[in-house]
């Protein structure tokens, strides 16, 4: 039983598959080829990745389907989908509480993530003329960055923060992009980009780690990737690993609440949402075989932090073959997953904001969106004239933390987790069992398993880690 027969926003995906590329395109992006890269790389590989499978696994998919199920339960915005399953539940309509939390997280991930993206824009241009070069010289398959030392390489990175400019523009072309194609609709908009953009994704990963398998040292990458040295793991590591977990498959951010109410009523969530986990965990690991082979193949360093993909792959591809051509390609294939999860972020505040105010589609896009390059505005200035600021400063577990990493750290550490403990309490104890059962169209044991998951281990799991996440920072230890 669905309680409306349609979202309020009156959309619909036009298939079931419309909706899994939407979902995975929501789910895929700068979260599985810059940042689990990144995290696996810094807390030493293996014991990294095997965690965080375990948390996709236990935590992550069945949220994944708590989190569509109520929105297609409650067939409206993230905050009046939860209000009416509460209502339907006969429990307070406070619960809808749950709903603003995670549009406002979705918001303001949505603000610094765009910044992110401008830079993968500014690297498209830069390979992009690097290739063009190389084409007009009668070469394309040269290397790329020709003639460029390390220094160069490196260099661009620092050149691009320290020019407010450039920045704001990057991140304002990123937001303009967004904004544009949700303004065009459920269908015309966030559906058809994602078809076109997702298949040509997978392409492309598929081409650059074909490459990365035969020109670099694939064999170290999988050895790196598999081999779990448990010295390495820590209560930061666990908390980090369940902290991308949840931003990776986008939970908690409002918009898998959002496209949940767009889905159709005979379709099957529970393997939909299998579908949706696997293939974000598959997209990370394969990233992580695309990109550490290639920074083996030239000695660098896989715990390189946030420059990984904007510094180390560069160089790299200054010295393979055809590298030009491949680190275009790269870059293209990091913006495309970054457009589909930005989509999905601006959907959750602008649906909402089209049901409360009953703005037009396009207007509330661009407010929303408008908004939230205002604070991404912010952001970038971080790097530069506002260096030294740390919104929060007073509190010590972000006291280092410039802006954008404050925003990152805030919603990550606090608000995801958060989000999804209070789902999880939700749809495990509080929202009427025989309306979340139905939704699910899981039946005896498969049933029983999933509620064990989400009633129990998720909660405390999830509020384990986040205590571990807070304590030590408020006790001052860490
Ligand atoms: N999952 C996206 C990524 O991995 C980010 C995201 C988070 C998108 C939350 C939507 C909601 O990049």
């Amino acid at each position: 039983m669905a309680l409306t027969q349609s979202g309020s926003t009156g959309d619909h995906w036009s298939s079931r598959t419309a909706f899994i590329l939407a979902a995975v395109g929501a789910a895929v992006g700068l979260g599985n080829i810059w940042r689990f890269p990144t995290l696996a790389g810094e807390n030493g590989g293996g014991a990294f990745v095997l965690v965080y499978i375990g948390f996709v696994v236990l935590l992550g998919l069945p949220l994944v389907l708590s989190e569509v199920l109520l929105g297609r339960a409650g067939g409206e915005d993230a905050i009046g989908s939860v209000r009416k399953v509460a209502e339907h539940s006969n429990r307070s309509e406070a619960w809808k509480g749950i709903g603003a939390l995670q549009i406002t997280a979705g918001f303001l991930i949505l603000s610094f993530y765009s910044v992110v993206a401008g830079w993968v824009i500014n690297y498209v241009f830069v390979a992009g003329e690097d290739f063009l070069g190389a084409l007009f010289s009668g070469n394309p398959l040269s290397v790329a960055f020709a003639g460029e030392d390390q220094a160069t390489i490196t260099g661009r990175m620092g050149d691009l923060f320290a020019d407010p400019g450039k920045l704001i523009m990057l991140h304002a072309i990123f937001m303009a992009a967004t904004i544009w194609i949700v303004a065009s609709g459920v269908h015309d908009g966030i559906e058809k980009a994602a078809k076109w953009l997702m298949p040509a994704f997978f392409v492309l990963l598929v081409i650059v780690t074909i490459y990365g398998s035969f020109t670099g040292e694939f064999a170290r990458a999988v050895s790196f990737m598999f081999t779990p040295d448990f010295g390495k793991l820590n209560p930061t590591a666990l908390n980090e690993a369940l902290g991308q977990a949840l931003f990776s498959l986008s939970l908690a951010a409002g918009g898998l609440l959002t496209y949940g109410a767009y889905v159709q009523r005979d379709v099957k969530l529970a393997p939909t949402a299998a579908m949706i986990a696997i293939a974000d965990t598959c997209v990370a690991i394969l990233a992580g075989l695309m990109i550490f082979p290639i920074v083996f193949a030239v000695g660098l360093d896989p715990a390189a932090g946030p420059a990984l993909i904007f510094q180390s792959l560069p160089i790299a591809f200054n010295q393979m073959p055809a590298g030009s051509l491949v680190g275009l390609v790269f870059f293209v294939l990091i913006f495309f997953a970054a457009l589909t999860s930005s989509i999905s972020l601006l959907e959750g505040p602008t649906a909402w904001v089209i049901d409360r105010f009953r703005f037009r589609r396009p207007f509330a896009a661009i407010i929303v969106g408008g908004v939230a390059f205002l604070i991404g505005v912010a952001c970038a200035l971080g790097y530069n004239v506002w260096s030294d600021v740390r919104p929060l400063g007073f509190w010590n577990i972000f006291a280092d933390s410039d802006i954008l990493d404050s925003l990152d750290g805030f919603t990550g550490k606090i608000m995801l987790p958060l989000g999804a403990f209070l789902v999880a309490i939700f749809v495990g104890w509080i929202a009427d069992r025989r309306l979340i059962q139905q939704q699910t169209g899981l039946s005896g044991g498969m049933f029983m398993l999933w509620r064990f998951l989400v009633a129990w281990l998720c909660p405390i799991a999830v509020g384990l880690v986040l205590l571990f996440g807070l304590v030590p920072g408020l006790l001052g230890t860490s």
